[in-house]
């Protein structure tokens, strides 16, 4: 019979290869394959050892159990994020680029569930106990009753677990953790998936919940194997301008809440400080009207917030101008260039673009459409929209304006903060913002008809 023969699996895209190799050809990721053993060969009931399984039991959907129990930290930005505070026994994944503040927010959240009563393991893999014990003190954490260890070795860390069997542990970072039985260097996609699969398969099995900490690469996925990111119950990620203070805590999955929550931070001399109004926050620098700049009513996860959207437009000395977009979607901007070229002929033609979301937020809505093509016919035709003006509304590549969801939520957060008009696509559902005036309005070229005389 012929030897099995592995086969080797891109972890990125799941092509399989015959060999090796150091880029998938399929979806061209690099260092994302590894080699799987073979299964044994022969019909499928020998492969699972020829004797028949257990049937397992089978159950209906209505259930009577009380749902899972969670613990408030007090610091409700994270806990929002969390979808109303920790799952016992998750499994929790915090991503960001190195230096954002993740060892900060995660040192100061263990401090946190650990004064709520929960027994709390920060294990540090990067930083040495001394190091982190000086940073609990400049953050006036020196008196929680967190258990703090700095450890690498995944057999050791594991071993300790199980002996301490806390309600929480820590783990900072995934990628420096080190399995004695996987021969490649800590970091590597194999060490990660493993102590990543070990780690989260004692958090089921024990009933611990576990917090892991993932470096970010620069085409932002968490380093390592997407896998990971599949294994986990939960991913947030730590984002924010290194030149900002401000940092935004998003989940982009969460088994146990809604995704695309934020919760929005500081980052002062003494840790983050949590931010309960962003709105009133990204929106602070402004003070006058001023060509190219909008504010845009915007939802985030369950909550609205406001954002100030900025354009400036400036003939370009190159051949191809320029198109540079910080905090939004950099196809989504050449779509609504496109659609005001063709549909309401207004060309950027030798126009360099220059787009950004301020504060440091990212934007990611369709619905934020609108606010973006006033910016930028704002800034072409060096005209200030009415300061006291919200816009919101997607733009469809005929031109027309589609309502948007949670149009009572965006009105009401706009007049919160004392705008007294909005400009929303027809047929928007108008409510809740009793007070102020909305004008709807059907497509692009009667939004510019009306802003600009005819544009
Ligand atoms: P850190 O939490 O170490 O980042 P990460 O774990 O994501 O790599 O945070 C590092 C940065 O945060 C560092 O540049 C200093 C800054 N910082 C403050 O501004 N104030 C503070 O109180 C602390 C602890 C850190
Ligand atoms: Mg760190």
């Amino acid at each position: 019979m012929a030897k099995p023969v592995s086969s080797f699996t891109c972890t990125a895209c799941g092509a399989v290869h015959k060999k090796w190799a150091g880029r998938c050809d399929a979806c061209g990721a690099w260092n994302s394959i590894i080699e799987e053993a073979p299964l044994s060969a022969g019909p499928p009931s020998k492969t699972l050892g020829g004797a028949r399984g257990r049937p397992i039991e089978l159950s209906t959907l209505s259930s009577t159990e009380a749902p899972p129990p969670r613990t408030r930290s007090g610091i409700d930005e994270l806990d929002r994020v969390l979808g109303g505070g920790l799952v016992a026994a998750s499994a929790v994944l915090v991503g960001g680029d190195p230096g954002i503040g993740k060892s900060t927010l995660l040192l100061q959240a263990t401090a946190a569930f650990a004064n709520a009563g929960l027994k709390c393991l920060y294990i540090s893999g990067e930083e040495a106990a001394a190091q982190v014990r000086m940073r609990a003190a400049r953050l006036g954490l020196q008196n929680a009753p967190v258990h703090l260890g700095a450890e690498t070795n995944l057999r050791d860390i594991l071993t300790t677990l199980d002996a301490e069997r806390p309600d929480l542990a820590v783990i900072d970072s995934i990628q420096t953790m080190w399995a004695d039985n996987v021969e490649s260097a800590p970091g590597s996609v194999s060490q990660v998936r493993a102590a990543c699969h070990e780690l989260v398969t004692f958090a089921k099995k024990r009933g611990t919940s576990i917090i892991l900490v993932g470096h970010v690469t620069k085409d932002g996925q968490i380093a390592g194997p997407r896998i990971v990111e599949h294994m986990v119950d939960t991913v947030l990620y730590f984002e924010g301008e290194r030149g900002h203070q401000f940092r935004i805590l998003r989940a982009v999955k969460n088994r146990f809440g809604a995704a695309d929550e934020i919760g929005v931070f500081e980052m002062t001399g003494a840790g983050l400080s949590q931010v309960t109004n962003p709105s009133a926050l990204f929106l602070s620098e402004r003070d006058r009207p001023a060509p190219g700049s909008v504010v845009f009513a915007g939802i985030e996860g369950t909550r609205p917030v406001l954002t100030e959207i900025q354009a400036l437009v400036a003939p370009s000395p190159l051949g191809t101008p320029r198109r540079t977009v910080v905090g939004l979607d950099g196809g989504r901007l050449s779509t609504i260039l496109a659609v005001l070229e063709a549909r309401c002929a207004i060309p950027f033609t030798g126009l360099d673009v220059f787009l950004n979301v301020a504060g440091g937020m990212r934007v990611n809505e369709p619905a934020a459409d609108l606010a973006v093509a006033a910016a930028l016919l704002s800034a072409r035709e060096d005209v200030a929209i009415a300061p006291d003006c919200v816009l919101f509304g997607e733009i469809s590549l005929s031109g027309a304006l589609r309502p948007v969801n949670q149009t009572e939520n965006r009105l009401k957060e706009a007049q919160k903060l004392g705008f007294t008009t909005a400009i929303a696509p027809a047929g928007s559902k108008i409510g809740g913002g009793e007070g102020m005036r909305v004008r709807q309005m059907a497509d692009l070229t009667a939004f510019v008809g009306d802003m600009f005389g005819a544009g």
